[in-house]
């Protein structure tokens, strides 16, 4: 039995979280999986009321007990400083050592690509964002804090281990997926001693790849290549902050924050999944938001546990309720959160 921690958290969070776990459970009925799911109630509410964001012992309790983790979003307008989030989502991300954010970049529908004249094949490729140190690790500090003269200074982390792994899961997922380019970027022409680490680890790993593409480009002309011409990528791989930025640029491609699927993954190891988009606080509590981005990481889960039939028949159902506009309106259709989520699971019935 696979058992799977649900942590829905902040503003529309519990909404699309509510979509996710409904569509699971059909889908176990269907093709008669065998998962338990477990809900914790961490996030800023918790938070604001206890002090409490990340539980002392959740991340050894996480690790023994777990095999997946399915998320809402974290991020509350009433605590300022992200705290509670950095210590959830990071926590977990680093505390767990989730070291791959893999971010498929794909589009379900050609009417959804903001680009002219592009169709499905244009748009699909994913993206390999390090996870685990880069800008995230909060090294670094203030100096005469609020005076004229502050001085702030916030460290660069790049480890040859953190580098090394990350490049090379990506090319061993291109190799297994049959992808035939690898993409590494950076700005190794102006952070020459981080990204070069970057860049000397590309050439190193990539030489044990012979039958995989390995092209370099920086970052800046990586985000004009992916408006211009989309279809040229497989795989990208690159450091936590630029992964972070491409990856709501991949969104925009897709059609928008409201379709993109992510998983933090340890290979092996309990690994977190969730939609790409935060809390979006002016749409929570209003039925608004798009569920799909939690349906479809939902069925990234299914795939890393290995339930990869039921994980393809929520990507179908969700392909084809696009198809049919049976959206939330920011892609075009006229229904609610909840009657979104019910158009997916009448497809999913329909397909028995
Ligand atoms: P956001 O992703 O929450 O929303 C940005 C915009 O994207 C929204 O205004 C909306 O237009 C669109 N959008 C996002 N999700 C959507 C959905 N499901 N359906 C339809 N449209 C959707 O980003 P933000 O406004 O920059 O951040 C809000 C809060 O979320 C902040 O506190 C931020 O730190 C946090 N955040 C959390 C995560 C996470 O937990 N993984 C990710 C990103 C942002
Ligand atoms: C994401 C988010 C997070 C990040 C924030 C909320 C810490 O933007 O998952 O993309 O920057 O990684
Ligand atoms: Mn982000």
């Amino acid at each position: 039995m696979k058992r799977i921690a649900v942590i829905p958290g902040d503003g529309i969070g519990p909404e699309v979280i509510s979509e996710a776990v409904k569509t699971l459970e059909l889908a176990s009925q269907i093709h008669g999986l065998d998962f338990e799911l477990t809900t914790f109630d961490w996030g800023a509410e918790k938070y604001l009321t206890t002090g409490v964001a990340l539980p002392d012992g959740a991340l050894a309790m996480l690790s023994a007990d777990f095999d997946a983790i399915l998320t809402g979003a974290f991020g509350d307008p009433r605590v300022t400083d992200n705290k509670h989030a950095a210590d959830i989502l990071l926590g977990m991300r680093m505390g767990l050592d989730l070291y791959i954010n893999l971010r498929p970049i794909k589009l379900l529908n050609a009417r959804l690509c903001p680009l002219k004249g592009r169709d499905r094949s244009d748009v699909d490729f994913v993206v390999f964002r390090e996870n685990t140190e880069g800008m995230y690790v909060f090294m670094g500090g203030n100096f005469k804090k609020g005076s004229p003269d502050e001085i702030a200074i916030q460290e660069d982390v790049n480890t040859r281990k953190g580098v090394e792994r990350i490049i090379t899961a990506a090319f061993d997922y291109a190799r297994e997926h049959g992808r035939r380019r690898v993409t590494m970027s950076d700005k190794s022409n102006v952070l020459t001693y981080g990204h070069e680490l970057w860049r000397r680890t590309f050439n190193e790993v990539s030489a044990r790849y012979g039958d995989i593409e390995a092209e370099h480009l920086y970052v800046d002309v990586l985000a004009m290549w992916m408006v211009l011409d989309p279809g040229r990528f497989d795989v990208i791989v690159t450091n936590n902050l630029f992964g972070d930025i491409i990856t709501d640029l991949g969104a925009g491609l897709q059609g928008g924050l409201g379709l993109a699927a992510s998983g933090n993954i340890n290979p092996g190891q309990v690994s977190l999944f969730e939609p790409v988009h935060g809390s979006a606080p002016r749409f929570a509590g209003k039925n608004v938001a798009n569920p799909i981005a939690a349906v479809l990481t939902a069925s990234m889960m299914l795939e890393y546990l290995g339930m990869k039939e039921a994980a393809k028949g929520i990507e179908a159902a969700v392909e084809q309720c696009v198809e049919a506009k049976q959206t939330t309106g920011d892609i075009g259709g006229g229904l609610k959160t909840t009657e979104a989520g019910e158009a997916i699971r009448r497809r999913l019935h329909a397909s028995e």
